[in-house]
């Protein structure tokens, strides 16, 4: 990681505008939380921004971090976004079911302004939903008409800066193919109409074109091709993903560790889940499973390293499903059951069952990352950030460098980086 550079400060009153494809529940969430916050009707629980602090090279708590950086504070974000069903925020919060009445009564007027822009959507990207507000014409048009709504909707609400963190469904799986090498080759397919471009990857080329950071909460490759990765550099623009670390990866990547740490072996992990809001529908799709199932298989082998430890971890099975389960709603629960040996291999068992939420998990994230994100960008940073592995669960890293999984490791990293603009900006 390249020393910090200063950030340059935020102007208060100067305005951020948080910009979400998809205003599903996690953004819907996350916008209510947020004016919620703002009224002094609830706490900012679970942010790291907001009530964390600062963990020094000893692993010492220090001073808050929103004392000492640069944030913007809430008061100077504006929400706006992108849906193909135009429900303002408060119906789509509403729909959404994560949220209780009296959470959503008093912030009704905020939320009603909030009106999600025509989508770029394409039900051969998520198959299981539909909707009437999208944009038509070619591809090209369609991300010059995103933008256009970037730009627009920054100079309509004098805003300084912008990020956008998708908040869309998980599309169906993909892998980089010829259209998705080059930036020039991007180009030319968005004016040939080309379908393996998705929807997803036309937002952050919009995103990157604006200057404007582009955060990926779900795992989709949408800003992790190389076409993309190009226009991020060439732009000066801060990226990050994919896939907010909530719910069972976040516990697997705390368990995980612990076995590493102890030198207990793993003869096999079985994770199922069972989800009723519209991810889990659409996640019953099993090409949009296949996108989040390669997301959550790949953090055990990083972690327990089985090329250096074979006798404990070269021989174990992992495996992940999704069941979609309307009763469960958005409180999603999940098992693990991991078979684990020890001292001349005798067999042990841990059982967890995480009953969360997967919205109220996510939330806090999603204002971490869009605040981390314009601080980062207001240091100079550009493409892939590392530091922010912590919130992911697949983290996008510059290339070369393997992705970090361990929740602790990937806590050192991110406060040493967060120190590390303190200190800058102390001088
Ligand atoms: N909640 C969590 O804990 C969590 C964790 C990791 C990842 N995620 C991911 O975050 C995303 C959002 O989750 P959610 O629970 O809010 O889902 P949701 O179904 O409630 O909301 C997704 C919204 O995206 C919209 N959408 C789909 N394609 C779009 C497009 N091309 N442009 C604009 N909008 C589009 C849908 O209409 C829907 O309103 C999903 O991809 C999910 O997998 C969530």
């Amino acid at each position: 990681m390249s020393a910090a550079s200063v950030p340059s400060p935020h102007r208060k009153g100067e305005k951020v505008a948080v910009l979400f494809p998809g205003m599903g529940a996690v953004a819907t969430t996350a916008i209510a939380g947020v004016e919620a916050i703002k009224k002094g009707l609830a706490l900012p629980i679970g942010s790291l921004t907001q009530i964390g602090h600062l963990v020094d090279a000893d692993g010492n708590l220090t001073g808050k971090l929103s004392e000492r950086l640069s944030l913007a504070p809430l008061g100077d974000l504006v929400f706006g976004g992108w849906d193909p069903i135009p429900d303002d925020v408060y119906a789509a919060a509403v729909r959404a079911k994560v949220l209780k009445a009296r959470h959503l009564e008093p912030i009704k007027a905020e939320l009603e302004a909030i009106r999600p822009m025509p989508a770029v959507f394409d039900v051969r990207w998520v198959r299981r939903l539909d909707g009437p507000n999208v944009k038509t014409g070619t591809l090209r048009q369609k991300a010059e008409a995103l933008l256009a709504d970037i730009r627009g909707f920054m100079q309509r609400n004098g805003c300084a800066r912008g990020v956008v963190v998708w908040t869309g469904s998980t599309e169906v799986y993909a892998e980089v193919g010829d259209a998705h090498r080059t930036l020039a080759a991007f180009e030319q397919a968005l004016d040939r109409d080309d379908p393996t471009i998705a929807p997803s990857m036309v937002y952050a080329w919009a995103a990157l074109k604006a200057k404007v950071p582009f955060l990926n909460g779900a795992p989709n490759l949408s800003q992790d091709i190389p076409a993309l990765r190009e226009l991020a550099e060439r732009e000066g623009v801060v990226t990050g993903g994919k896939d907010f670390k909530t719910g069972q990866t976040l516990m697997k990547t705390t368990i995980a560790p612990m076995l590493q740490a102890r030198l207990l072996g793993l003869e096999g992990w079985f994770s199922t889940n069972i989800l009723g809001n519209r991810d889990g529908e659409v996640l019953d799709d099993e090409e949009s499973f296949k996108t989040k199932e390669v997301s959550k298989l790949g953090v055990l082998d990083q972690i327990l390293s089985p090329a250096l430890q074979p006798d404990l971890y070269g021989d174990s099975s992992h495996k992940v499903t999704i069941h979609y389960y309307p009763p469960r709603g958005d409180s999603k629960e999940g098992w693990d059951a991991i078979d684990i040996f020890g001292w001349l291999g005798y067999p042990m068992q841990i059982k967890v069952n995480f009953q969360c939420r997967d919205s109220i998990l996510a939330a806090p994230l999603v204002l971490d990352l869009a605040l981390l994100a314009d601080l980062a960008q207001r240091a100079g940073e550009r493409g892939p950030q590392e530091w922010l592995s912590f919130f992911f669960k697949s983290p996008v890293t510059a290339s070369g460098h393997q992705p970090l999984h361990d929740l602790f490791r990937q806590q050192t990293v991110l406060h040493a980086k967060l120190r590390s603009y303190a200190e800058a900006a102390k001088k």
